[in-house]
């Protein structure tokens, strides 16, 4: 058997550390959390990068140059509940392989370059993701919520930080930000392409949703005088796809959390609270399909009588990526001789955070069938070493380059 690459067997080990199974379960300040951060540091030790914490736990590997600015380049290393071993670790591992091999080429960094590995970016635990990279920005909630209730303030403190430090964790000198990522989705696999240089992120707003009716006995209230919010619930979500489809085909609806009180097989459920993801490549089609499906929450709770609420939690706004490295990013694949696509992204990516700082680019690998966030997210030995040599030269590249600020 051919024998594992250095990336191949770190993100082996990484997805290992999960608190639950199948797939990866890793989130924002839980011990499996700290667990990975002590192993991805021994990695940037070993391969001779600088590691350090900022104050809201984002983990960076530096590699000191004499020029100004820092080129930053790295992904998050927290996971959606049951995801897989490669969203946002395959950017982690692939950022300290890169930064490790142009110090060992001794060809430089002419610039600083640190490795990163944000935190929290998934939103899978707190009511909004991108923690680490806003925290960078220096806007970030402290006040935001986890299921329990538990601050993110409260959060920090419990895992030994200083949530009054966090401001600290707002960054000046970032020159450009690279991440590497997997598609999550099958145009590359399909189009027998190496590389996808993304151009624009989607949009991304989210809300919860809720349908209030009335408990009653399953067994002696006749079904047409009933107020059952379930029912309400299941004849929106049953309408998403044609609402949103209607509205671009590029836009997507997602109703991925749902929760039903009190929550006994012989009650008809008083409430039902559900998530809801919309996303869309343009501003005005978020507004138009959160407009067609706040339309259809008012005209299901007149059919059902049941009373209903939209309160949207964020809307983060699509964000084009920089131009003049899309086309060093161009150029270089052209050089490689790696075939690649420009293309638009449908997942959130800290990059879209932290092209509010600095000039951001990200690059997709394939993935096998374009599965992810789930078990069985896979991607070929081969694709991820074209996908780290790729970064390596483009960092290399851009660390050179005195156009950047
Ligand atoms: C993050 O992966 C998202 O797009 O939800
Ligand atoms: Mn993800
Ligand atoms: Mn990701």
């Amino acid at each position: 058997m051919k024998a594992l690459s250095v990336e191949e067997a770190r993100l082996h080990e990484l997805s290992k550390i999960t608190s639950e199974g199948p797939g990866v379960t890793r989130f924002p300040f839980t011990p499996e959390d700290t667990r990975a951060k002590c192993m991805v540091r021994k990695w940037m030790e070993e391969d001779g990068l600088e590691p350090y914490e900022d104050a809201i736990g984002n983990l960076f590997g530096r590699a000191t140059g004499d020029r100004p600015g820092t080129i930053l380049t790295g992904s998050h290393l927290d996971t959606v509940r049951n995801g897989g071993a490669y969203d946002g670790a395959l950017g982690v591992v692939s950022a300290i392989s890169a930064v490790s091999s142009l110090l060992r080429r001794n060809c430089g960094v002419r610039r600083t370059v640190e490795a990163c590995a944000t935190v929290g970016e998934e939103g899978s635990r707190f009511s909004y993701g991108y923690l680490g990279s806003l925290a960078l920005t220096g806007y970030v909630d402290l006040n935001a919520t986890d299921r329990s209730g538990m601050t993110l303030a409260q959060a920090l403190t419990q895992t030994g930080m200083d949530p009054a430090l966090v401001h600290t964790a707002r960054r000046s000198d970032i020159a450009a930000f690279v991440e590497l990522h997997i598609e999550q989705g099958p145009v590359l696999e399909a189009n027998g392409l190496a590389i996808g240089l993304v151009n624009r992120v989607t949009g991304l707003w989210g809300a919860s949703v809720r349908f209030t009716g009335r408990a009653d006995h399953a067994g002696t209230t006749p079904m047409d005088s009933r107020l059952d919010p379930l029912v309400a619930a299941s004849l929106l979500i049953s309408r998403l796809p044609a609402l949103t489809v209607a509205v671009s085909h590029q836009a997507r609806a997602t109703v991925g959390m749902i929760s039903v009180a009190p929550g006994s097989s012989n009650v008809v459920p008083s409430e039902c609270q559900f998530s809801l993801d919309i996303r869309a490549l343009y501003d005005a089609d978020l507004i138009k399909l959160s407009r067609v499906i706040e339309a259809e929450i008012r005209r299901i709770s007149q059919e059902t009588g049941c009373a209903s609420t939209v309160k949207w939690l964020y809307k983060e706004s699509p964000v084009a990526m920089d131009d003049r490295l899309l086309k060093l990013a161009a150029e270089l694949a052209d050089r490689m001789q790696l075939p690649y696509r420009v293309m638009e992204s449908g997942a959130g990516h800290d990059a879209q955070i932290i092209s509010r700082l600095a000039p951001s680019l990200i690059v997709f690998i394939p993935c096998v069938s374009g599965r992810s966030h789930c078990p069985d997210e896979a991607v070929k030995p081969e694709d991820i070493r074209q996908g780290t040599d790729y970064l390596t030269e483009f960092i290399r590249r851009i660390s050179c380059d005195d156009q950047l600020c």
